[in-house]
């Protein structure tokens, strides 16, 4: 079985593991620390601060930035729901815009029409990987007075021009839950380079605490003038988050080529469709190959999925419905089918096939081998 993904862990984060559970600091402690510097420098970011997941560190930047009720936050209407999620947290409407269908990312000229006086905030997400149109994006957010956050959670070293993921825009937001490009099993990071918004953040993701424990006068004293919550990222995540950082250069250049000798295998495929890994300024860092099929719904994904899932392929979905269309935002705000047509299609007809190092040498051949019969049987099948 050849898996969409897998963690990538050896000895060195086993030892970097065991290093921490024997000696006496499991929270709020030094490697968290290290592991920050670490980020921020590789980031090209002034501040990296760690937290408990990407969701946490979505949800602080709104949060940080005072987003509340009669707050308007614009979303892709493909993403994750933690996207959407972060703003409902904080009592805001998210607001859906539709996608471009060759990327899977916002459609700038959708932002452009949703923009007005309520909207605080612009959530763009780095769909699988390949930055959005920041340059418009932020043109736009910030003559609407909104600020920018960048769900970067597929997105580490994914490049726009010169600059990483994470640095284009107000603050980047990454995820290090156990497949993606790194891990520190559950966990994530928020860039910045704006000093007060890295002290909010840092303060409002540990109870609201005036003061930190390395920098507490008399021991166990503190104020609390925020409202905080507990996101810190422990040191047992960091130490792994540290090990994983170490092996990450490797690891997106497997990922670079897997891609692309993926992608090359799959060209003869009429009726499957690849995403470009560059676009205009931005360069994907592959997360995942996403293979989209024909959107008049001549073939079946989910009938495609088990043929592959049948001779041993693993795949996934990214994501499984339109966020706007989920139960819980479709009640909640009267969403229609129809109203996202490209990220119902994509939630609909893409397959995500695997990339990462995991894979064995002759993945691609025998992806594509898969995928051209399960193709056949499908339509034969119809
Ligand atoms: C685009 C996007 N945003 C946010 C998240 C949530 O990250 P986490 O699981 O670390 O909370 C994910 C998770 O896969 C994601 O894909």
């Amino acid at each position: 079985m050849i898996p969409f993904g897998r963690p990538m862990l050896d000895q060195a984060e086993i030892e970097a593991v065991i290093k921490v559970l024997s000696g006496p600091i499991l929270a709020h402690g030094p490697v968290a620390a290290a592991f920050e510097t670490a980020f921020a420098e590789r980031a090209g970011a002034q501040y990296a601060i760690s937290v408990s997941s990407g969701t946490a560190g979505l949800h602080l930047c709104l949060f940080a930035n005072d987003v509340g009720p009669g707050d308007e936050v614009i979303v892709p209407a493909i993403t994750h729901v933690a996207t959407a999620h972060s703003a409902e947290y904080c009592g805001a409407k998210p607001i859906f815009v539709d996608v471009d269908p060759e990327s899977g990312n916002i459609d700038p000229a959708g932002i452009a029409s949703a923009l007005n006086s309520n909207t605080r905030a612009v959530m763009v997400v780095h769909f699988l990987g390949l930055p959005c149109e920041m340059d418009r994006i932020n043109a736009d957010a910030t003559a609407n007075g909104s600020i920018v956050i960048e769900d970067a959670a597929l997105a580490v070293d994914a490049t726009y021009g010169a600059k990483k993921a994470g640095t284009l825009a107000t603050a980047g937001c990454f995820s290090f839950y156990p497949i993606k490009h790194m891990t520190t099993i559950e966990g994530g990071v928020v860039t910045t380079d704006d000093a007060d918004l890295a002290d909010q953040i840092r303060r409002r993701k540990a109870f609201g605490y005036d003061l930190s424990h390395e920098t507490r006068v008399k021991p166990g004293i503190y104020d609390v003038n925020l409202l905080g919550y507990n996101y810190r990222m422990n040191e047992v995540e960091a130490a792994v988050g540290l090990a994983q950082l170490d092996k990450l250069d490797e690891r997106l250049e497997i990922r670079r080529a897997n891609y692309h000798a993926l992608k090359d295998a799959l060209a003869d495929l009429d009726e499957v469709t690849v995403f470009e890994p560059t676009q205009g300024k931005a360069q994907s860092c592959f997360y995942c190959l996403n293979a989209v099929l024909p959107r008049d719904g001549s073939l079946d994904r989910d009938s495609v999925a088990a043929e592959l899932k049948a001779a041993n392929i693993g795949t996934s979905v990214h994501y499984p419905g339109a966020v706007p269309l989920m139960s819980y935002y479709r009640e909640k705000y009267g969403y229609k089918q129809g109203q996202f047509p490209v990220a119902e299609w994509l939630a609909a007809q893409t397959i995500s096939l695997p990339v990462a190092p995991h894979v064995p040498d002759d993945f691609a051949n025998r992806i594509s081998t898969a995928l051209k019969t399960a193709i056949q049987t499908t339509k034969h099948a119809a």
